[in-house]
């Protein structure tokens, strides 16, 4: 672990002391009340099982959880059920069959209305054709699709029969695509042809082409149109979702999987270059997604309209658009774009054509609209609007105060949700009938969850204090692992407070003087940029596979939109030209197209020299304090001390910025 970063400053985030209890009437109407605390408390196994039972299970498990393999968690287990089945079928049988599950809007302004009975038979004629291209449960199927409908008929039919999805993020290169089929040993890829990105399509299956070129696992690759752009095309290898899934019959019978069967894989950005798939599997990753999805969020069936903003690319988008949400019967606003497209109030707009009632967004995205102004949230009707949250990073208390005012007319909760792909599921959050809600902190553990605030020894830190957030017992959504690496999976997150049997998060966090849990941002090294993790290596090994860099290091700096922004320094080799602007461009384009724009530097450096201890190691810290234009830090433990002028003076020539 490298020094701790100062995420979010401190300062900033404890200015803001006001509260903001629930409303009397709300607290009454309320899904979760303060007896779910005492609840969990007086039995956490007993609380679980009881969760468990909210939904349809085939048979019924005989222990409800086997931590004798730590860390390697079972839960409910013996049981048997199929998530597909729990988020759809059981709803049709229940006589819902006509409710809306899904108001899908197109970026271009084209929408589709899919009821619990559409949603059945298109889950049911994709589940058909996954079978007739042979797969069979546990074979693992890749998903790089935008946000249309059919990326979640994907995701549920693969769930439907025992298939393990691995979806990544449609704004990913073909390299990380290539590399994320390769370490799954997928069988099937499902794209488009194209997607919308601002109002233009942009093809999205020239990158499968070239990644699978690369993946002999590969059999097929099943291409949804979507844009009707010109698509390269291997006969045998490629089929048309029209050709094969529309002949399909709407009917199949799901088979019930053991409560452990693996769900699906997600990558996600670790210290080293090599991203970690998080395994999940069925049955505690949906009673806690489930779980949380009510009762954080409060979701009434009957008359909530939910929209989380989400990409299924992430974690976010697996737990809170389609297994959580559906689990409970949602009806749900799935958007396609970004938002602003074509305007800066599409994501109003949207709110007030269905009645939006619940929104789930990022930090990042708040403080863009507070960018582009209160008067364009004012225009619309935002009325339906009766809980609002947050996910991805911390929110400054200013951000927080500006959702409530601006977007929630200083009326609805505000839920800080706190966790992580590898958590599959919320762990810290107000309870929005319950608690007395803070603008900054994400407060504490939901019942059934257990997170502490730990110093470097893993001694619980008094009320005041900071240190490292640790779960200190185990959760029924929890990863079961790192795919095919299990000692990366014990040394990452067991071994940092091993001998107390302690996950550690990788984030900073800390007590306020009610005992509520204030997040600080990551140590180590790893980036939250708009709520995406980056590593640093990752953008590191990009820029030195580059032929003009010898040498690369990554920071993420502070940045007032993105949370943090990604800033390179580089040393450019021996033989390559001066560091000019169009160097500078064509570095920022190679990490975008190694990594994705997402992975794009906000700013390379070209410097002389890095700064290192005398072991070699990189002193990341002191380059932070370049990159946020802070005076540089105790540099005594440089090897060489003068390194850290020659790069102040480097910067004049080199530093560049667009
Ligand atoms: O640093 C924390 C931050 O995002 C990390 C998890 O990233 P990822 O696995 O991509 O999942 C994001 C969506 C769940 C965490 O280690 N983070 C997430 N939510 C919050 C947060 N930091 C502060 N407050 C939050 N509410």
């Amino acid at each position: 672990m490298t020094e701790q970063s100062q995420g979010p400053a401190l300062d900033n985030l404890l200015t803001e002391s006001r509260t903001f209890p629930p409303s009397d009437e709300f607290a009454a109407a309320a899904n979760a009340g303060p007896d779910l605390y005492a609840a969990a408390e007086a039995d956490r196994e007993a609380f679980w099982a009881k969760q468990a039972e909210r939904l349809h299970w085939d048979s019924k498990w005989d222990q409800v959880l086997d931590w004798s393999d730590a860390p390697f968690a079972k839960w409910f287990v013996g049981g048997k059920l199929n998530v597909a089945y729990n988020c759809v079928d059981r709803h049709v049988e229940s006589g819902h069959g006509e409710q809306i599950a899904i108001h899908w809007e197109g970026e271009p302004g084209d929408t589709r209305t899919i009821t619990y009975a559409n949603l059945l038979a298109e889950v049911s004629k994709t589940a058909n054709a996954l079978t007739e291209l042979g797969l069979q449960a546990g074979d693992r199927v890749a998903i790089y699709m935008p946000m249309i409908p059919e990326a979640i008929f994907s995701m549920l039919a693969c769930a439907r029969l025992g298939l393990t999805h691995s979806v990544v993020f449609g704004g990913f290169s073909a390299e990380a695509l290539r590399s994320r089929i390769e370490d799954a040993s997928a069988k099937l890829v499902i794209t488009t042809d194209g997607q919308y990105r601002r109002g233009k399509p942009a093809a999205l299956k020239p990158a499968v082409d070239e990644a699978v070129a690369q993946t002999p696992t590969i059999e097929h690759v099943l291409v949804v149109k979507r844009t009707d752009t010109e698509v390269a095309w291997t006969e045998g290898r490629d089929i048309w979702w029209s050709d094969l899934v529309d002949k399909q019959s709407d009917q199949h019978t799901p088979e019930a999987f053991d409560s452990e069967h693996p769900l699906y894989i997600l990558y996600t950005s670790g210290t080293t270059g090599k991203p970690k798939g998080i395994l999940h599997t069925s049955g505690g990753y949906l009673t806690q997604a489930s779980y949380t999805h009510f009762n954080v969020f409060d979701l009434k069936p009957d008359t909530d309209v939910y929209w989380c903003t989400a990409d299924i690319g992430w974690v976010t988008g697996h737990s809170y658009i389609v297994y959580g949400p559906l689990s409970n019967r949602v009806t749900q606003v799935v958007y396609e774009g970004t938002p602003n497209t074509p305007h800066e109030g599409r994501h109003w707009e949207i709110v007030q054509k269905y009645g939006v009632s619940i929104y789930y967004t990022a930090p990042t995205l708040i403080r863009t609209f507070m960018k582009w102004g209160k008067d364009i949230p004012a225009k619309y009707d935002l009325s339906s609007l009766r809980v609002l949250g947050s996910v991805g990073e911390p929110i400054n208390p200013e951000a927080w105060i500006w959702y409530r005012e601006n977007i929630g007319a200083n009326r609805t909760p505000i839920v800080d949700t706190w966790w992580q792909t590898e958590t599959g599921a919320i762990m810290i959050s107000p309870l929005p009938g319950v608690t007395s809600t803070k603008p900054g902190s994400a407060q504490r553990a939901l019942p059934g969850v257990s997170a502490k605030v730990v110093d470097d020894q893993g001694k619980e830190v008094p009320h005041g204090g900071g240190g490292y957030l640790v779960l200190d017992k185990p959760w029924p959504s929890m990863l079961r692992g790192i795919w095919g690496d299990n000692d990366r999976y014990r040394d990452t997150y067991w071994s940092r407070f091993a001998d107390q049997g302690f996950y550690f998060a990788g984030d900073g966090a800390k007590y306020d003087n009610d005992g509520d849990i204030w997040l600080l941002g990551r140590v180590d090294d790893v980036m939250n940029v708009s709520g995406h993790r980056i590593s640093t290596t990752e953008v590191e090994s990009a820029l030195v596979s580059h032929p003009t860099v010898a040498e690369a290091a990554v920071v993420g700096a502070t940045d007032p939109t993105t949370g943090q922004g990604i800033v390179a320094f580089v040393i450019l080799r021996g033989d390559a030209v001066d560091g000019g602007a169009d160097a500078v461009k064509a570095l920022r384009d190679h990490v975008a197209k190694e990594i994705g724009p997402i992975a794009k530097p906000r700013q390379v450096m070209v410097v002389p020299e890095l700064p290192k201890t005398r072991s070699g190691k990189i002193m990341r810290r002191l380059l932070r304090d370049v990159a946020e234009n802070r005076s540089i830090g105790d540099v005594t433990t440089l090897a060489d001390s003068s390194v850290m002028d020659m790069i102040s003076q480097g910067l004049n020539k080199g530093g560049s910025e667009d």
